[in-house]
């Protein structure tokens, strides 16, 4: 099991370049199947996650090369319903392959994802939507199985039932490919992912409009085309850096980041006591007085995101008074409280409530990382405390953070990482 050791006290000082987005990168990927051209994808980030989707489409039949964070993509026979399941139970988002695959090949097979340990993470609105869309939906021995109608109705209308980032994505991607349809996508997620991917299928030929709003609009093509296309940084990763900046005292400027992506993030840093300086493409965070308490729940973009929730209540366990963070996204995203609590934190959790106690100081402990984006900010909370802190079972950070290490150990952080022999 991967280890890492953080070296506490520290305040973070310096600048960090972050890297493309995970979550723009791989829908984007799973895309790329109904594409039978080249395809040029820039600024992907090297993670476990991504290298995981890369692996699925070489064995669907795909020609793959990775380097450089340039991914290059060349069109192959598609061998359907060949994905291992080792494969795609690694990350949930390989379910988004089901439906560009139906639709380019006329039939998928896909393992349906489990739970996870932010919650159960349903696909439920994904299988409705792609019913409406005409496909034929049925499960056996563990698989989604989705047959294509062959032609679509001229139009289609479906309103998601909450604005599902990977539904939208796999429903608007399909019916790029919907020769003869119009579809109309109602109360979908407005997440920059979202307009990412719309922005790469109109590169490749597609007809889609609204992503950013609650309405998307897609006129199905017959065909798509090969395109070069740069994927957008990564917000959570900035997001990260920032908390980590301002939990920790210190004085950061991420680079390469879109800020507006970052509007409500940086809001309630500021709420905090960071002071915030932004310019077209970085943002500063420095801290002038003691860290202040917030009430704060999370929400759909444009509101607080679910992803930086746990970076958010490690900041706050140190900050004057008592905070509120309410986890409005995922019904079981505190799994960490308790390791933050060994280290001396005040956190209860009620529903998907996080009542915290501000506290003079962390101290380090020996605790186990959850999940991605809980590891990050348990390793935030380890610079804070005093003494060392062993977190194990911490390889989910090699999913989502590319180059962690080296990016906080050239800000003043002292980490050591043990991989296991899978990262
Ligand atoms: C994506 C992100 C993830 C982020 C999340 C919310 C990727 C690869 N992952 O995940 O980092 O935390 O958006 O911003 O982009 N739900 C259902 N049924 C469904 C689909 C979703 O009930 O069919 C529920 C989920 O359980 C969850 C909520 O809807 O409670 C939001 O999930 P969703 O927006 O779909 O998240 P993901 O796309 O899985």
């Amino acid at each position: 099991m991967s280890q890492i050791v953080v070296t506490g006290s520290t305040s973070l000082n310096g600048s960090v370049t972050v890297s493309g987005s995970k979550n723009s990168a791989l829908p984007i990927l799973a895309a790329s199947i109904m594409i039978d051209e080249t395809i040029v994808l820039n600024n992907v980030p090297e993670l476990r996650d991504i290298f995981t989707m890369l692996s699925i489409l070489q064995r669907i039949g795909r020609k793959v090369s990775f380097s450089g964070n340039t991914v290059r993509i060349e069109p192959g026979e598609i061998v359907v319903g060949n994905i291992p399941y080792e494969l795609i139970g690694k990350m949930r988002a390989s379910f988004n392959l089901l439906g560009p695959l139906a639709v380019r090949c006329g039939w998928a097979k896909v393992g349906k994802p489990g739970g996870c340990n932010i919650g159960q993470r349903p696909v439920d609105y994904h299988l409705r939507g792609l019913r409406k869309l005409g496909f034929r939906i049925s499960e056996q021995h563990g698989d989604v199985i989705a047959v294509s109608p062959g032609s679509f109705d001229d139009f289609v209308h479906y309103r998601l039932p909450y604005p599902s980032v990977g539904a939208t994505e796999q429903l608007m991607t399909v019916a790029s490919l919907m020769k003869g349809s119009k579809v109309v996508i109602e109360n979908a997620a407005r997440e920059p992912e979202v307009c990412d991917l719309q922005g790469f299928l109109n590169g490749s030929g597609a007809d889609v409009r609204g992503a950013g709003t609650s309405v998307i609009e897609v006129v199905g093509k017959d065909a798509l085309h090969g395109t070069e296309y740069r994927v957008i940084p990564d917000r959570v990763e900035a997001g990260t850096y920032l908390f980590a900046g301002l939990a920790t005292l210190g004085e950061v400027t991420v680079k390469s980041v879109i800020p507006e992506h970052l509007a409500v993030p940086i809001k309630i840093m500021s709420e905090i006591g960071g002071i915030v300086d932004i310019s077209e493409d970085s943002v500063h965070i420095e801290v002038s007085s003691p860290l202040k308490a917030v009430k704060v729940s999370s929400e759909p973009f444009p509101g607080f995101p679910t992803d930086l929730q746990p970076l958010l209540t490690v900041t706050l366990s140190t900050a004057r008074g008592e905070s509120v963070v309410e986890e409005g996204v995922f019904e079981n995203r505190f799994g960490y409280v308790d390791e933050l609590n060994r280290m001396g934190a005040d956190v209860k959790v009620c529903n998907r409530k996080a009542f915290i106690k501000g506290v003079s100081g962390l101290s380090g402990a020996e605790i186990k990382a959850p999940d991605i984006r809980a590891t990050a900010a348990l390793i935030v909370a380890g610079l804070i405390a005093e003494g060392e802190t062993i977190i194990h079972e911490a390889g989910h950070i090699f999913r989502g953070y590319e180059r962690i290490q080296a990016k906080l150990n050239d800000l003043g952080a002292v980490i050591k990482v043990f991989p296991d022999e899978d990262g």
